[in-house]
């Protein structure tokens, strides 16, 4: 019996990489809404770095700014870019069909991204771009294989190459120096991006996790006096 629990436990990270769907090993995430520096990061890595291509089009910068506790001339002035107003939604310029030939297909709203493709797809996604010259913008990605999205973090990351034994690539290397973060930074970078983009995906989740903390307290402040009357009722009647 104990060897059928530890062989089970054995597999267990085994069926959770190939869960991602590619044979890269997926690094874990754990979103972590209750903190708001990670998402206000990630909200403007995001607005500097992504929203030229990918709308969120259900989500509003006010919104947005209002649950990352952000203010909203400060929201204004440094995360809105074109001359949409605080109260619009946060959609992209981006023509689709032009986009379609530049990239080979058109950049998809990410409102829901990881939903569909779960956050850790995400974290892993944006962290495994490599250099690939056969490609037609000489970039390949470890987790969606022949990805038509050029590598727009290359600045922040630095270049970075697969190392190949007997034929198997299953390293990535950066060469040192070549990016503006080293790699616990943009580690860090790439986690808040995803946080904040789960934060999306559900911006009633905060909501909801707020309430569950204070149903939950009422539940036990209520359930001690409702225990303490019983005792009294009770006390005076012999069992
Ligand atoms: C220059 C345009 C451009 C920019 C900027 C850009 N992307 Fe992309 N992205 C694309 C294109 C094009 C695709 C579709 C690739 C494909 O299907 O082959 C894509 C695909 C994706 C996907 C996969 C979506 C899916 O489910 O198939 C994710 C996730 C993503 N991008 C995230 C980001 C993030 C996060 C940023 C900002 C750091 C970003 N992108 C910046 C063009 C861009």
């Amino acid at each position: 019996m104990k060897k059928l629990l530890l062989t089970l436990l054995l597999a267990m990270p085994v069926a959770a990489w190939s869960a991602g769907g590619s044979d890269w090993p997926m690094e874990d995430f754990e979103g972590d809404l209750h903190n708001l520096p990670s998402l206000q990061h990630g909200f403007k890595l995001y607005t500097n770095y992504c929203l030229g291509c990918h709308g969120l089009q259900f989500q509003r910068y006010q919104r947005t700014a209002d649950d990352l506790g952000i203010p909203h001339d400060i929201a204004l002035k440094n995360l809105v870019f074109t001359d949409q107003k605080i109260g619009d939604l946060m959609t992209t310029a981006m023509p689709k069909e032009e986009s379609k030939a530049w990239f080979g297909a058109a950049p998809p709203d990410l409102t829901m991204v990881t939903r569909v493709r779960e956050p850790h797809w995400v974290y892993n996604y944006l962290k495994t771009f490599y250099v690939d010259e056969s490609r037609p913008l000489g970039v390949n990605n470890k987790v969606f294989t022949n990805v038509g999205m050029p590598n727009v973090l290359l600045d922040l990351q630095g270049v970075q190459r697969q190392v190949c034994t007997d034929g198997v690539c299953d390293e990535l290397v950066v060469e040192a120096g070549t990016g503006a973060m080293n790699p616990e930074e943009f580690d860090a970078a790439i986690y808040d991006l995803t946080n904040f983009l789960y934060y999306v995906s559900e911006p009633a989740r905060l909501e909801r996790q707020r309430t569950g903390v204070f149903v939950l307290l009422f539940l036990i402040i209520f359930g001690s006096f409702t225990y303490l009357l019983n005792r009294e009722y009770w006390k005076d009647i012999d069992h």
